[in-house]
């Protein structure tokens, strides 16, 4: 049985003080580990601050971004040993603001993705068709090309050791949600390339996040969805309250 995952993307978002006291405020909420796992990934000038704050609790560290090599000289970057020693338990690779800002491609994707997992990272890889893509009716194929490129050269123990978030572009930071619909057909699309790929068994193991304006009252209908295992949350985690809105609906459907 998949376990349901709420992870916070901050982004580039708060500043030391408000981010301690977020950290603070779910650590205070979630003192130890539940049923739902919950993730929080702060800018990373703020890993340790934030890592203090959730220490011990139920609320786990990610990064938003790191460099495939090092250490070394990569004048900028954060290699994974770097987010280990900090305590990051999991990495976001390939955001979409990352591929369209940055510059970031399957390929490098690709390569980040098998060095979180060496290094013994969970990666939360994203992948995602824009608002052009889908309204050409491109969606499938897109997410299939990003999943084939992204997740290249993986075995299967591998795989097991990673989340996949399906993040539409078109509905991240717009309000825009996919509906539940929307989101289960490209999630079922995901679970099966996984199982052709791969196996059955390992294609029920992995875990499948939906982001893009997810909020505490959208939440519960898209985690209803057999194929949607979590949600990856950028506006909504920057606020307790509503963060704890969308782990709490999370946690109602596991019980039920
Ligand atoms: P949003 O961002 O929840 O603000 O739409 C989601 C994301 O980019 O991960």
């Amino acid at each position: 049985m998949r376990k349901y995952l709420i992870a916070g993307n901050w982004k580039m978002n708060l500043d030391r003080a408000a981010s301690v006291q977020l950290a603070d405020a779910l650590a205070a909420l979630y003192p130890a580990a539940g049923e739902t796992e919950i993730a929080v990934c702060p800018p990373s000038v703020y890993l340790d601050a934030v890592r203090q704050a959730v220490r011990g609790s139920g609320v786990k560290l990610g990064a938003q971004n790191m460099y495939h090599l090092g250490p070394g000289a990569f004048t900028g970057e954060l290699c994974s040993d770097m987010l280990l020693d900090i305590g990051c338990r999991y990495v976001i690779l390939g955001h979409s603001e990352r591929r369209s800002l940055m510059g970031e491609t399957d390929a490098m994707v690709n390569e980040k993705t098998h060095a979180a997992l060496a290094a013994g990272l969970i990666p939360i890889v994203c992948v995602g068709e824009s608002l052009e893509q889908r309204e050409a009716g491109q969606t499938g194929d897109v997410v299939r090309s990003q999943f084939e490129h992204s997740l290249a050269g993986l075995d299967e123990s591998q795989m097991a050791g990673l989340v996949i978030a399906y993040e539409p572009v078109w509905a991240i930071g717009t309000g825009k949600v996919a509906t539940p619909e929307q989101a289960e057909e490209v999630h079922a699309d995901l679970r099966n390339l996984l199982a052709t790929r791969y196996n059955s068994g390992l294609a029920e193991q992995v875990q499948i996040l939906y982001g893009g304006s997810v909020k505490s009252d959208n939440a519960s209908e898209l985690l209803s969805q057999a194929n949607v295992d979590g949600a990856l949350v950028g506006g909504a985690s920057l606020k307790a309250d509503s963060f704890q809105g969308i782990i709490q609906a999370a946690s109602q459907i596991a019980v039920n």
